[in-house]
Order: C-alpha cells, then structure tokens, then sequence
C-alpha cells in the first residue's frame, strides 16, 4: 500500500503535491481533481488513489488501475502558476517525465504519440491531460498518469488500443511506487517551467517510437498515412505524404499505429 503519512512528509516536490489528497478507491483521480479546482484548489494539488473503478484514458477509453498494483494520481495546475493554454503539450511533459522515471530505473522507455510510454514495444503508462474551465473560463489544467507498476495492472490485450506491460515485468525487478511517484513529480517540475522550449522537444524528439516509419494516424472518420518525421512546437504529429508534403496533426482522438511493417 502507498502510505498517505510518508508520501505526505516527502511532499511537495517542486511545489507539486500540496495538498495531497490520498484515496483508498476512487472514480478516477482527474474527475476527483477536476472537483477540487472547481472548489477553488490551488496549483500543485495532487489527487493519488490507490484504486480507480472508473478511471478514464484517452478517446473516451477506460483505464484499469486495480487496487495496489497500479500508479494512479492527478495533478492541478493553475490556475497560478501554469498557463492553461499549454494544455496541448502537457501530456507529453507527463509522458517524458515517465520515460526519465524509467531510465533511472535502468529501462528505455519511448514516447507513442501523443503520449503513450511503451517499453519493450508494450504499453507501459498512459497519460490524460485535460483542460479545466470553470466559471466558462480557461483556468486551470489536470495532468492525470497511469502507471502499470506490478503485473497485475497490466490489463489484458483485448481490454486496449495497444498491448501492455508492466515495469516490474520489463524491467525483472521490484518497483517502489512511492518513489517512482516523487521522481515523477520531479521531473514535471523540472520541465514545467519550461513546457514549449526546444529543450523539451528535443527531449521528447529523442524518445519517439516509430520515428521515420510509415505510420497511419486515425480515428473512427479519418486516417491519414504517412512517413513520421517529428512533432512541432504545439504537439502535433508530422507526417510527410508520399510527395514530401508535410501533413499536421493534433492529437484530440487520433491514434497512431505503424504500417507496411516487416
Ligand atoms: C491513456 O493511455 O489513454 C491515458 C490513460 C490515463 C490514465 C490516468 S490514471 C490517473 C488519471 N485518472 C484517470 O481517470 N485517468 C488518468
């Protein structure tokens, strides 16, 4: 069990996790978290459950964090401190943070885009930044991580997009939540400041699964086909069409997966 007492007395990392609300089982930490924003939460607020029963990926997905294997928590920031409209990016801050988190632990984890992180080609974390308004304003966003930390959190292919691992399996040791939490939680505040930077995307270009591979980027009504060649300052994919042409696009609820593979 991750124990509210210690996470609590190693709090805040950054500014990042005070307060901290610490939930034995709850719906999921980004609904939980866009609640406390409502109720004026401050930036850094932390939202870490134990369990989610109705925990949320992206496009509409469910997210399986069963109790005591899984590492789920949502962050809050702003409306002080993070200018909201970075939302777009703030996903592959939290994925980034998750990858460096990782090669500490001595794994090479990369980035799927938007914001996926894969290790040994399996999923291995997801990320789901929202956006928050309230009173009909941009004010603040949620940065919510799931992290497959023992097996027993890694869902079965046919529950996901993408099949799925486990740190503990992938890497054939034992990993201790709580300190995996805090170094993510250090490596979002050492990126916030500088969410939009070259120093960023650079990072983030340097981890990027499946790039210079013909990829497809879809939802249900579009699919686009092309060479992957990057990602620009606002997040969005690059993809380079048969004639070199250079195609962009946001994430929103596309998926990507590679094509015309040996
Ligand atoms: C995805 O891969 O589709 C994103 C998954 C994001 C899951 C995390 S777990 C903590 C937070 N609370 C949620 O309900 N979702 C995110």
């Amino acid at each position: 069990m991750l124990s509210q007492k210690d996470l609590q007395s190693s709090l805040p990392v950054h500014g990042l996790g005070e307060p901290l609300y610490y939930y034995p089982s709850v719906g999921s930490t980004n609904d939980r978290a866009a609640e406390l924003a409502e109720g004026g939460a401050p930036h850094g607020t932390l939202v870490v459950a134990e369990e989610q029963t109705r925990g949320r990926g992206r496009a509409g997905r469910s997210w399986f964090s069963p109790q005591g294997s899984a590492l789920a928590f949502s962050l809050l920031l702003g409306p002080d401190g993070f200018n909201p409209a970075y939302s777009n990016v703030l996903g592959v801050l939290g994925a980034l943070s998750v990858v460096e988190a990782v090669e500490t632990r001595g794994g090479q984890a990369l980035i799927k885009w938007p914001n996926d992180v894969l290790l040994d080609g399996l999923k291995v974390a997801g990320v789901l930044a929202e956006a928050g308004w309230v009173g009909g304003r941009l004010s603040h966003a949620i940065l919510g991580i799931g992290v497959n930390v023992l097996q027993a959190s890694a869902p079965d292919d046919r529950l996901l997009d993408f099949p799925a691992t486990s740190l503990e399996i992938s890497l054939g040791k034992k990993v201790d939540r709580q300190r995996l939490l805090l170094d993510i939680l250090e490596g979002v505040g050492k990126w916030l400041p500088g969410l939009g930077s070259d120093e960023l995307r650079r990072a983030w270009r340097d981890r990027l699964a499946f790039l210079g591979e013909r990829v497809s980027v879809s939802n249900p009504d579009v699919a686009v086909v092309g060479t992957y060649s990057g990602i620009d300052s606002d997040g969005r994919i690059v993809l380079l069409d048969r004639d070199g042409e250079e195609l962009r696009l946001s994430a929103g609820d596309l998926h990507l997966r590679v094509v015309d593979r040996n």
